[in-house]
């Protein structure tokens, strides 16, 4: 069971964003608007990730750690390595952005109810690799992304937020994945802005925000509605 930690006061919360290539969702995280949230560290399975010269660029402390011989999941030796990493740094929120890997354990332990992913598509559909491949493939006409909370499984924890985008008949792969992660510059820093106030919970499979802030006109969580 996922339990996300409560309110954490006014205090900011350091954010880990881990990565395997290009980052422009790290790079949306730093720049877009995330609330207590505040990305202070990118680590990286690929010493070529251009994502490395991104955080340089924006002055984000960005290392490269080796994550095992697997090839899509980490060895758990590593893998608390970069957990240590993480810890060692006051790390209260760890986003996977493009970690093309499976977590494992010593990760999920250590930040239990604080690891997010997203997704490029309307999970439960289409998880794993190649989602905007196999969301052309199957014909859909609405596709887009999804923040969800990290469990064991793949692409299968809870969801924070998901955003839609049409599908049109003259679509690749290249048109339709530059489409979806428009909108997942959208859901993430909202996701982070969210969590890192406190305001979300998780009930059995759902996220829910807390009852002041329903009545208070509520957060749609669900829908493409920018309003906070
Ligand atoms: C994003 O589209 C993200 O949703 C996807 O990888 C891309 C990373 O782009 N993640 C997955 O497919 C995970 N299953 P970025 O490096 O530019 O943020």
């Amino acid at each position: 069971m996922i339990t996300v930690p409560g309110e954490g006061g006014d205090e900011n919360v350091k954010v880990a964003v881990l990565v395997s290539g290009r980052g422009s969702n790290f790079e949306a995280l730093c720049r877009e608007e995330t609330g207590r949230g505040v990305v202070s560290l990118l680590i990286t399975d690929n010493p070529n990730a251009p994502a490395l010269e991104k955080a340089g660029k924006l002055g984000v402390e960005g290392m490269y750690l080796f994550p095992g011989e697997y090839r899509t999941r980490f060895d758990p030796v590593h893998e608390e390595r970069w957990a240590a990493a993480m810890k060692e740094r006051g790390i209260g929120l760890v986003c996977l952005a493009g970690l093309m890997r499976i977590l494992k354990g010593p990760i999920l332990r250590e930040f239990s109810g604080s690891v997010m992913n997203i997704h490029p598509s309307l999970l439960p559909s289409f998880p794993g690799l190649d989602a905007q491949g196999q969301a052309l493939e199957y014909g859909v006409k609405v596709t887009g992304c999804t923040v969800h909370y990290v469990d064991e499984g793949v692409d299968t924890g809870p969801v924070i937020l998901q955003r839609t985008v049409p599908v049109f008949d003259d679509d690749d792969r290249e048109s339709l994945s530059a489409r979806i992660l428009e909108q997942e510059h959208v859901a993430y820093p909202m996701a982070v802005k969210l969590h890192c106030a406190g305001r979300l919970s998780v009930k059995g499979r759902k996220v829910v925000t807390s009852p002041a802030e329903r009545s208070a006109g509520g957060i749609l969580l669900a829908s493409n509605e920018e309003e906070l």
